[in-house]
Formats: C-alpha cells, sequence, structure tokens
C-alpha cells in the first residue's frame, strides 16, 4: 500500500513559492509515496463552533475531514504574514480540529524561505496543540532568499531535488514504523 500525503499550501498567490515547492514536491515522490494537494481552502466558510456538528457541518468542512482522515501524513507549506498564519489557512486549521482521525496524525512543514521569524513556531504550537505528532526530519527546509520560483527551477536543482526526497523517505518510514501506531 503507498504511503498517502495530504499537503496544505498556506498561500493563494497565483505564483505561489510554497506553491512551486508543493508541486516539486509531487512530481519527485519516490515510488510507494503518493502526494496529492488539498485545494479546497477557498471553498470553506469561516469557521463558527455552532456549525461544528455532525448534522450541521458545511459539505466543504466535510470533504476536508474525510480527505484528512484519508491521509496517512499532512504536509503544510505556509507563508508568514504579519508575523502570523495567513487567515484562510488557519480557517482550515479550525475546520480541521473537529476530524476525529486528526489526533496522532504525522504531520510535517516544508519551507522555502529560511526568513520567517514567527510563523513556523505559531504552526508547530497549533498541531502541537491539535495532538498532531510532528516528524522532525520529513521537514523540507530550502533555506532560499528569494520567493520569484516555480517547480521547474526546484526540480531541475539537484540539492533542492535530494532534500524532497530525503524528507519525503523520512516521512514514509515514520509513518510505516511502529511509532504511530
Ligand atoms: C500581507 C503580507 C504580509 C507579510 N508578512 C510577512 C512577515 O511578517 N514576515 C515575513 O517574513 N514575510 C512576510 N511576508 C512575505 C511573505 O511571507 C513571502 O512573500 C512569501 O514568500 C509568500 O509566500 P508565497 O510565495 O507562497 O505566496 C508578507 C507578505 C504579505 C503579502
Amino acid at each position: 500500500m503507498p504511503v498517502k500525503i495530504l499537503t496544505f499550501c498556506g498561500s493563494l498567490r497565483a505564483a505561489s513559492s510554497n506553491l512551486a515547492l508543493l508541486q516539486a514536491v509531487e512530481r519527485l515522490a519516490p515510488a510507494g509515496i503518493c502526494v496529492s494537494r488539498y485545494t479546497g481552502i477557498t471553498g470553506l466558510p469561516h469557521f463558527t463552533p455552532d456549525q461544528d456538528e455532525d448534522a450541521l457541518l458545511p459539505q466543504p468542512a466535510r470533504d476536508l475531514r474525510t480527505q484528512v482522515a484519508a491521509a496517512d501524513g499532512l504536509l503544510f507549506a505556509v507563508p508568514e504574514y504579519m508575523h502570523g498564519l495567513p487567515g484562510s489557512f488557519k480557517n482550515t486549521l479550525d475546520w480541521m480540529v473537529g476530524c476525529q482521525r486528526f489526533p496522532g496524525k504525522p504531520v510535517a512543514l516544508a519551507h522555502v524561505t529560511a526568513r520567517h521569524a514567527f510563523a513556523p513556531a505559531q504552526l508547530e504550537e497549533i498541531l502541537r496543540t491539535m495532538a498532531a505528532r510532528i516528524v522532525p526530519d520529513a521537514g523540507i527546509h530550502l533555506g532560499l532568499s528569494s520567493n520569484r520560483l516555480d517547480a521547474d527551477m526546484i526540480c531541475a536543482d539537484a540539492s533542492h531535488a535530494a532534500v524532497i526526497r530525503t524528507a519525503l523517505e523520512n516521512f514514509q518510514r515514520s509513518v510505516q514504523s511502529k511509532e504511530f501506531e
């Protein structure tokens, strides 16, 4: 059975560097790892606890939880906005909290740039609060200074490609190990 990794891009920008990174991840995934991207962020309503019960749950939130439940691991690539997380992405996390299969879910963070000083730590804190299991060596850190790049440029760079493949193999190993049972 292939390991299923569901990715989340926290940027809605058409030329997003985080999106480029996740597209590169999709292309570079070794055999045995199936990478798919959650694309429903803009279709989610604003989170309210009033709708966070089974009979009232909006369909987009139901779809999100179904995809999260079916994934073996989640990979997040999220920019920093005003020293925090983009609002639309935080809204996605708020809807994810009620997914009964979320606690214990292996998760990893992907970063294009090393510049962001606040958001990565905030995201880790939120994920820990949600009882995710962060897999540190499945994290992808390209450490670039520019956000003007696309998936072709990332894939063409042997060192970036190696970082991505190694992280995905580490993710696969962690998901398949007894560590998460
Ligand atoms: C509204 C806004 C606020 C931002 N705030 C920060 C910030 O606080 N810290 C930072 O390092 N970068 C900040 N940035 C820069 C973005 O994080 C950076 O451009 C990132 O590459 C955007 O991701 P993307 O390329 O996937 O769209 C901000 C950008 C925007 C548009």
